[in-house]
This record gives structure tokens, C-alpha cells and sequence, in this order.
């Protein structure tokens, strides 16, 4: 992607975002210099950090492909990021034609570049949205033309894959809680998320300050959280089987491999996928 309007003398620089820096770790073409400038600080300090989004990406995928086989029929995915390879919609309706998924994100690009995807894919759509406000997103699910991706009165899929770490200790409960607690019976949710080993494993000082590039690049904190808090984000639902674990430890047999596999030490991140009872 070419940004035109940096290329004028008195254009404003544009800021990096996560999900654009996230596009560049995995290889992706949506995103400016600044974007570009911003990861390649972050792999300065943190090399794997290619590897971690990668791993991220691919658990997602064995979590979507699980539960369309286990018959869910509608997925919602807070955060889903600019379009990459094998997205929600096309691993899950590689299972089931019909099942609808509605992507939100708070960057315009991926909500751009989503809905080009989804070009003629009538069950699915992408919106921009913040999942920090949910009772804006319950009000737009609300809306008819949302109602028939989304239908809350039946079960559903809510996706929060590498996107809780950017909220705060204080905020979490009230982001999470008002979607997570109005879902029926027989609905899931899928969580991926930094876990707190992560200074241990790269030295707190180096993991600062790529922290730091995200701070002053991207205007976003990364919170690092043990497997206590990230449990209880689920809440009274019952994780299947094996549970919270680092990502390439989740069911890797149903994707490609995870990159941590190879290196022989567990991916950074922990993740997991539950249903309400
Ligand atoms: C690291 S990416 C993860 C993308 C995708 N969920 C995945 O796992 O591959 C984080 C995404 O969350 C989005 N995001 C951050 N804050 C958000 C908010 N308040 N509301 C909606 N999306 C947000 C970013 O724009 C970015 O696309």
C-alpha cells in the first residue's frame, strides 16, 4: 500500500497502528512506512516477534476449523485485523458454506480491505467498531441488516484473538463482560493472549522497550497476564480440551506448524476456546 498524501511536503505523518504493524509481522502489504518502521523497531528488540504473530494466526485458524466442525454457525471477531491468509470466513465455511461471520475492527483498513474480501460473500460483513464500548456493538448487532449476520438469540462464536493484552487491568471486566454475559447456552469464545513469562523469556528491559515502541509508535500498552487472570476472563465457561495452553500446544495437528514447534520452546502466547454450558 502506497500512502499518497505522505508524499506531499505538509502532510501530516501518519501514526503506526497495531493492526497494521501486525500486517507487516506476517508479511503482509496494507500498511504505510510508518506502520513498517514501527515493527521493524519491535523485531529489533524482540526477533521472534514475527513468530509470535504467526503462531497467533494459526491457533486462530485450529479454534475456527474446531468449532465450525463441532456445528457453530455464526462467529463474531472483535479485533479481526487486516485480511490474511486463511481468515475466520474462509476456514470456517470451508467446513459449512453457511455460516456467517461479522468482523470488527477499529482500523479502517482492515475494515476496508475485509469487506473486499467478502465482495459477494453475503453471510459475511466487516464494520468498524470498538469492542471497548460493547454496548455500542450490542446496539449495531441490534440493527436488522447486523441481525441477520448475528443473531444473539442463537449461539455464537466470539472471537478476542491477540486483542485483550491492549486493555488495561481496570477496564478489562467492563469490555468483556456485557457481550460475553448476554451469549446463550451452547455459545463459545475464543481467547489468545500475551502471557506474563514473556519479560522472563527476553529480559524485562529488552521487553520494555519494545513495549515502549508501542507506546510511542502506536499510542497502544501491552499488559502481559498469568494464566489466573486469563481464565477468568472466560468466566463460567468450560474451556475443552487442553484448555489454557501456549498456543502451539493447542491441537497442533490441525493446522500447519506452529513456528514454536520447530524451535522446541513454547509459544509466548496462551490461548484457549470454551463453551457456555
Ligand atoms: C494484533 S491484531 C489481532 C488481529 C486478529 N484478531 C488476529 O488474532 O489475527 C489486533 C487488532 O485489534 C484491533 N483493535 C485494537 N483495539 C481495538 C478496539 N478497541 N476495537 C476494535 N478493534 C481493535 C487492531 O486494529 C488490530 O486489528
Amino acid at each position: 500500500m502506497t500512502n499518497q498524501r505522505a508524499n506531499t511536503p505538509d502532510a501530516p505523518r501518519p501514526r503506526a497502528t497495531v493492526a497494521r504493524m501486525y500486517d507487516y509481522l506476517l508479511g503482509g502489504k496494507q500498511n504505510f512506512e510508518a506502520d513498517r518502521r514501527a515493527a521493524r523497531d519491535v523485531l529489533s528488540k524482540v526477533p521472534d516477534a514475527a513468530n509470535i504473530a504467526l503462531s497467533n494466526r494459526l491457533f486462530l485458524r485450529r479454534a475456527v476449523h474446531t468449532l465450525a466442525q463441532a456445528g457453530m454457525r455464526q462467529f463474531l471477531d472483535l479485533g479481526s485485523g487486516i485480511p490474511t491468509q486463511g481468515n475466520v470466513h474462509e476456514i470456517a465455511q470451508a467446513v459449512n458454506p453457511e455460516i456467517r461471520v461479522l468482523y470488527v475492527d477499529i482500523d479502517p483498513v482492515a475494515v476496508v480491505a475485509s469487506n473486499q474480501i467478502l465482495h459477494g460473500n453475503l453471510r459475511c460483513r466487516a464494520i468498524e467498531g470498538d469492542f471497548t464500548r460493547p454496548d455500542a456493538i450490542l446496539g449495531v448487532l441490534a440493527d436488522s441488516d447486523l441481525a441477520s449476520i448475528i443473531d444473539l438469540d442463537e449461539p455464537v462464536v466470539v472471537l478476542y484473538c491477540s486483542v485483550l493484552q491492549l486493555i488495561p487491568d481496570e477496564q478489562i471486566d467492563a469490555v468483556i463482560a456485557p457481550i460475553r454475559d448476554v451469549l446463550v447456552p451452547g455459545s463459545a469464545m475464543v481467547i489468545s493472549h500475551v502471557g506474563v513469562d514473556v519479560p522472563d523469556r527476553w529480559g524485562e528491559s529488552t521487553v520494555q522497550q519494545a513495549a515502549d515502541v508501542y507506546r510511542t509508535q502506536a499510542a497502544t500498552d501491552i499488559r502481559f497476564r498469568t494464566d489466573e487472570q486469563i481464565t477468568a476472563l472466560f468466566s463460567d465457561f468450560e474451556m475443552i480440551e487442553p484448555g489454557l495452553v501456549p498456543l502451539d500446544r493447542w491441537r497442533p495437528e490441525l493446522s500447519e506448524p506452529d513456528p514454536y514447534v520447530a524451535a522446541s520452546i513454547p509459544s509466548p502466547m496462551r490461548g484457549a476456546v470454551a463453551f457456555r454450558r
